[in-house]
């Protein structure tokens, strides 16, 4: 994976999810994370790490494109957000109104979620967003405690083989002493289904690991309502409150 997966028909997204979206997407409750160390890997131009960074949490933040020049960052973003907009017509049957009133909001948001994004980017680059290309991570075994991932594995499986996401997931353990989330698991060249590398990756890692589907509280794409959890066996269930799933208090957007 290059950075040529920026373009047309390749293209991955860096537009990211505003902070509420990643509290439900991976069905967190702050109480829980207040001693851990968090990755979000490939992160983008979200907002999670920005937010909980500024409310004295500990959030690492990775992305094949960090250590860009922040223009081309921003030309980057620009040519996302026009294709946002150009997309009104398609999205209308693919995605759940429901987060948001309508497309309007949906864009209010994201415009939002990229200014803040944007402003911490410039202020903290070195510290807490950090150059990592997948299927590598740089940082050493079991430095966080929960590594998320969003909108990159199993939604592109159209474009990123299956040997790019076992290894992926392999490294994402091996940074983390307890957890990593994976949301969502289907598929975007689909109506709502699972990428087939779900129960792949499920027959890949049961030796070793424990994998749990996991609803969650949160559907923009039709069926993107589940992440993945992952943790070693023999972990037992309450390391950092990581696996008790209480119910989410997430005030506004
Ligand atoms: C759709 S965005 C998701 C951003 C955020 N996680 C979210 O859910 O909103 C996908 C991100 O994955 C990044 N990415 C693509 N390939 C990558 C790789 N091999 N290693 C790290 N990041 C990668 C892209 O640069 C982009 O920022």
């Amino acid at each position: 994976m290059t950075l040529q997966a920026t373009n047309l028909k390749n293209k991955i997204w860096f537009l990211g999810r505003g902070f509420a979206e990643y509290l439900l997407m991976f069905d967190l409750n702050l109480e829980n994370l207040k001693n851990c160390r968090i990755l979000d890997c490939n992160a983008g131009a979200s907002s999670f790490c920005c937010h909980m960074n500024h409310q004295g949490f500990d959030v690492v933040a990775a992305d094949i494109l960090y250590g860009q020049n922040p223009h081309i960052m921003e030309r980057i973003s620009e040519n996302d957000f026009r294709t946002l907009m150009d997309a009104h017509h398609d999205l209308e049957d693919k995605v759940d109104w429901n987060f948001f009133k309508n497309q309007e909001e949906m864009i209010q948001y994201r415009i939002k979620t990229y200014q803040n994004f944007s402003k911490d980017y410039k202020k903290e680059e070195t510290e807490h967003y950090v150059n990592a290309e997948l299927p590598h991570l740089p940082f050493l075994d079991n430095s966080f405690h929960l590594v998320l991932s969003s909108h990159l594995l199993f939604l592109y499986d159209d474009r990123l083989d299956y040997q790019f996401h076992l290894d992926s997931i392999k490294e994402m353990l091996r940074v983390s002493s307890q957890e990593v989330r994976i949301y969502p698991l289907v598929k975007l060249r689909g109506q709502g289904e699972h990428s087939d590398y779900v129960n792949q990756i499920i027959n890949d890692l049961s030796t070793e690991y424990r994998v749990r589907i996991q609803k969650v509280n949160y559907q923009f794409r039709k069926g993107a309502n589940e992440m993945m959890c992952i943790w070693k066996k023999g972990l037992g269930e309450s390391h950092c409150g990581l696996t008790v799933y209480d119910a989410l208090e997430v005030e506004g957007k």
